[in-house]
């Protein structure tokens, strides 16, 4: 078997040295939703009538290959372009992207009809085509590649990495880029308490949202008695904005799986599940394919690396509810029954699957682990803080010049990440502003909310704990001084309210009590009463919940009750959103010193709500206006308030 795997990477660089150019094409999702098979279908029209050689598959001298293949391998004197497709690169806002290697040449928001301009400019001139170059928002300055990208620069791209490198439905891509490598390490030259103790010392957390050490979990499975255990791969990811692990099982499947066989080793399971959600089809499909091409090289499967444990993995698609991420009620789904929490203890390392002792871990967690036991613990600990070790990967939105999913070692500040990766903070047209902050939603609806004091505090486990915050599955919501925050509050109470399984009544009441306090707030209903009983219930919810789920509801009413409590006072006493999203609040009105008395908010609103003479001040009948807002949309003297 490690012969077969020497001689697929050398086969493989073999036909790789053979190819002059490469020319990368995102098929992430959001590159793909915005048509890059269309521009890699265009490419190979273009290359072709340009008369250049390529190849879309590499394969091995005298190996049957499509019309485009084998037979331009053997020409060694015309070194054919490889034209291969990636999994997402994070820079999805910039999509469709296209890189050209040697070169690291990357272009953005590549259309079909760019795609000639690129053939005779890059591959045959040698020159970049300057119009399809990131430009800085910020700088102005153009981009040539990643290396000059601000957004990537300030990265620290490792679970990542090969993530839009590699050709994720190639496994010998993955294997000459040192793949499966790890694997062969704990099963050849490690027993499995060495795999524990080694994954103990790396410090490497579940980046499923606990934070709980990964070695002390996969120890406390190998010691539970029985020959039958399980591995589970939760690639469920449930939460809304994120897609962190649905890039890497989409653009790195063969990292997971992998995962999941040193975690097999581990604790001496012969059988694993990968569970990912139904609305992930691509994900499902390149899992569904590394599964085979892995078990068809013989890599997974039976006798691994000839020592003589055997692992097989199974993949199964789950019907999307949220609450299916939670690991007993995952278990639950697996085995057929409906997903729903059950108390802990015992806990699935002692009684998981079918009751047998099951690790369930992330799909980050388990990518991570071939970097731990490939490059040794030490190294992993290097990036990271003492007891946060590593690199986390967050989905980056919301008011940010620079969209996209990216990777910091933990102890990376906000500022760094909202500033410097993400370009800094937007108005509501896109335009940065310098100024506009107010606040980071971190963690989704489990997390909280921090303001602009938190700025330069460490992205890490414990640090955020500390404030009310959680890293979660790492969603990263940025907002601007426009936000309301009992808005956004809502807006996650109302998913959490949603996703309640309904086991536990303080949850499935609970969740409903607080979104109905919030709209009386909203709708300028609230007294002082609301806001107690709010904050009461919040607390019960938080106390009296089974699962993370509804203990972790509360977060964001908590948290922006605590750092934005003068917003909700603004809405229940004063009867006014600062921040002017709350329509029920909204009070428009003239200013008579500003405004000309041009009339042409007269003529717009759609109610007749506004009167005054040419010339003169005009004035808004508060009992007939609609609050839709034409008229501030319409005043070019900026006279019209309050909308
Ligand atoms: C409501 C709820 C949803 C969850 N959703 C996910 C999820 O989508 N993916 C995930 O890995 N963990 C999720 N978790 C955490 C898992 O229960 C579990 O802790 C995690 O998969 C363990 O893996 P780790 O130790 O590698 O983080 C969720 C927990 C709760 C309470
Ligand atoms: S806390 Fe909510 S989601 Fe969790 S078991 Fe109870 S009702 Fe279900
Ligand atoms: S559009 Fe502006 S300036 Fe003109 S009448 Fe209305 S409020 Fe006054
Ligand atoms: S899908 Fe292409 S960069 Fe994310």
């Amino acid at each position: 078997m490690i012969a077969e795997l020497e001689k697929v990477a050398s086969e493989f660089g073999n036909a790789e040295s053979k190819v002059s150019r490469r020319v990368i094409i995102c098929a992430g999702t959001g590159c793909v939703a915005n048509g890059s098979l269309k521009v890699y279908a265009e490419f190979i029209k273009q290359i072709e009538s340009a008369g250049l050689d390529i190849v879309t598959e590499l394969k091995a001298e005298g190996a049957e290959g499509d019309n485009h293949t084998s037979t331009l391998l053997q020409k060694s004197s015309s070194a054919p372009i490889r034209l291969s497709k990636s999994g997402c690169q994070g820079f999805c806002q910039m999509g469709p992207l296209v890189t050209i290697e040697p070169e690291g040449i990357l272009y953005t928001k590549v259309k079909p009809e760019d795609v000639a301009e690129i053939v005779q400019t890059t591959l045959i001139d040698h020159k970049a085509v300057e119009r399809l170059l990131y430009r800085d928002p910020v700088s102005g300055k153009q981009c040539t590649g990643t290396a000059e990208i601000p957004f990537y620069q300030r990265q620290s791209r490792t679970v990542l990495k090969s993530c839009g490198i590699i050709d994720p439905e190639d496994i010998r891509e993955y294997i000459h880029s040192g793949g499966y490598m790890a694997a062969k390490r704990a099963y050849t030259e490690m027993t499995p308490e060495m795999v524990c103790e080694e994954m103990l010392y790396s410090g490497l957390r579940g980046r499923g949202g606990g934070g709980f050490p990964t070695g002390k979990k996969w120890d406390l499975t190998r010691i539970q008695p029985g020959p039958k255990k399980y591995v589970i791969c939760n690639g469920d990811e449930g939460d809304p904005g994120a897609f962190m692990d649905r890039s890497v099982m989409e653009g790195n499947p063969h990292s997971v799986i992998e995962g999941m066989m040193i975690a097999a080793r581990a604790i001496g399971a012969d059988e694993g599940y990968v569970y990912v959600r139904l609305e992930y089809p691509l994900a499902v499909a390149r899992i569904r394919r590394a599964v085979a091409d892995a078990e068809a090289i013989g890599v997974l499967g039976d006798n691994i690396f000839g020592s003589g444990h055997g692992f097989k993995i199974n993949v199964m698609e789950g019907a999307g509810a949220f609450v299916c991420g939670e690991e007993t009620a995952l278990i639950a789904s697996i085995e057929g029954q409906r997903g729903m929490p059950m108390p802990k203890p015992p806990f699935p390392a002692q009684s998981g699957l079918w009751g047998k002792p099951t690790v369930i871990n992330n799909v980050e967690t388990l990518a991570s682990v071939p970097i731990v036991i490939g490059k040794g613990a030490a190294e992993f600990r290097q990036r990271g803080t003492e007891t946060s070790p590593g690199t986390k990967t967050f989905a980056l939105t919301g008011h940010v010049a620079n969209t996209g999913l990216i990777e910091v070692p933990f102890g990376t500040t906000l500022r760094e990440v909202v500033y410097n990766i993400g370009g800094g903070v937007t108005d509501d047209r896109g335009n940065v502003t310098g100024e506009g902050f107010k606040a980071v939603q971190i963690g989704g609806p489990s997390g909280g909310c921090l303001t602009e004091e938190h700025l330069d505090l460490p992205l890490d486990f414990d640090s955020l704990k500390g404030v009310g915050a959680m890293v979660g599955s790492g969603g990263l919501v940025v907002m601007n001084k426009q936000t309301c925050m009992v808005r956004i509050a809502r807006f996650f109470m109302q998913f959490t309210q949603n996703e309640s399984c309904g086991k536990c009544v303080l949850c499935r009441e609970g969740t409903k009590q607080m979104l109905a306090l919030l709209d009386d707030i909203m709708e300028g209903n609230g007294t002082e009463k609301t806001l107690e009983t709010l904050e009461r219930t919040a607390r019960a919810v938080q106390k009296g919940s089974l699962c993370g789920l509804g203990k972790t509801a509360p977060n964001p009413i908590l948290s922006t009750l605590k750092y934005f409590r003068a917003e909700y006072e603004a809405h229940v006493y004063q009867k006014r959103c600062p921040a002017g999203e709350c329509k029920a609040l909204l009070r428009p009105t003239i200013d008579p010193a500003k405004c000309k008395g041009c009339t042409m908010c007269a003529k717009k609103c759609p109610v007749g709500a506004i009167t005054g003479e040419l010339k003169k001040p005009h004035v808004i009948n508060p009992d007939i206006c609609i609050k839709c807002g034409a008229c501030a949309e319409v005043c070019r003297f900026k006279a019209v308030s309050g909308v």
